[in-house]
């Protein structure tokens, strides 16, 4: 493709990006119960907010997968490998690596045969995880992919000739609810054929006290985390939201295994979004529906399979 040509594309992939963020905000802030979508926590400020999160001590998910890795690479690899001849390791929302780096140093260092194609919505976190394997890992094939995973998922299945591997990890599966959970696996299945093999990181539910220290952290990580969501509007969609003027707050139902994270308005007040030409009314203490981060046990994770 002609240089220009490309600039052109990359152009109208921001626009169109944009005008997903205008339209998914709309919705979200005209609901009777206000939300964001937490997919748009991650541009680049926010990835890197998100790095500052998993470094911290208390975010326990991190060590938790990385050790499973470490441990566990002999027989992860048995279990992916079979007997291809290649595959394409296909990673939804690969992040920084940082514990596939684990799994795909040990495939390499076995001469196994295959492709590492990381999906990332941050062009920035999958671009610095491009140049990082390329000096950690030389041997590796790399073909990363930028945009949101549902959307690639579909697209990917075009190398319906090649075995994939599909990892999804971190925990990422916490974000959805129990219907989106369902739609994903279901999408999942649907855009893999048979052979085709998946590794989804479910992460346990556990003394509350260590979730409420990994999600509402001393550090005030998480804080920062969804008050750049409001400044990525205001900047992307041109509002004014005051973020002094809300308030973080998390909360964890052990019944459920929902971990919920809420903005709160500190006060009643007004916000203009330029890129909708609308304002949108805040109610004092009325809340913004952030992220859900869900905790599984065994039973319900079997049955997710069984319905998918
Ligand atoms: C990236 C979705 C796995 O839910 O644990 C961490 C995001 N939010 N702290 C998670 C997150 C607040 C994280 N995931």
């Amino acid at each position: 493709m002609k240089p220009e040509y490309r600039r052109k594309n990359k152009i109208m992939e921001q626009k169109l990006l944009l005008s997903q963020l205008a339209t998914d905000t709309l919705k979200g802030l005209s609901s009777n119960r206000k939300y964001l979508l937490s997919k748009y926590f991650y541009d680049d400020q926010g990835s890197r907010i998100f790095q500052d999160i998993m470094n911290m001590p208390e975010y326990y998910l991190t060590d938790c997968e990385h050790e499973i890795f470490s441990f566990q690479k002999e027989e992860i690899t048995g279990a992916i490998c079979d007997d291809f001849l290649g595959f394409n390791l296909v990673e939804l929302g690969s992040g920084d690596g940082m514990k596939t780096k684990i799994l795909l140093k040990h495939l390499v260092e076995k001469s196994i045969h295959f492709q590492y194609m990381p999906v990332d919505i941050s062009a920035k976190a999958n671009n610095e995880l491009v140049e990082s394997l390329k000096s950690e890992i030389p041997d590796l094939q790399v073909e990363a992919k930028i945009g949101d995973y549902f959307r690639k998922l579909k697209d990917l299945n075009g190398h319906a000739s090649i075995p994939k591997i599909i990892l999804f990890l971190g925990s990422n599966i916490g974000n959805f609810s129990d219907s989106e959970t369902e739609a994903f696996l279901h999408q999942l299945s649907a855009y893999t054929n048979s052979g085709d093999k998946v590794l989804i990181g479910f992460d346990l539910k556990k003394s509350p006290k260590t979730i409420m220290d990994a999600y509402n952290d001393p550090h005030g990580h998480t804080r920062r985390f969804n008050l750049n969501h409001l400044v990525r509007l205001n900047r992307e969609l041109d509002s004014d939201f005051n973020v002094g003027q809300f308030e973080q707050h998390t909360v964890y139902d052990p019944k459920t295994g929902d971990v919920k994270s809420y903005l709160v308005s500190k006060s009643e007040q007004k916000v203009h979004i330029g890129a909708l030409e609308q304002d949108f009314h805040f109610r004092q203490w009325e809340t913004i529906f952030m992220e859900r981060s869900r905790k599984f046990d065994l039973p319900t994770i079997e049955k997710l399979a069984e319905k998918s």
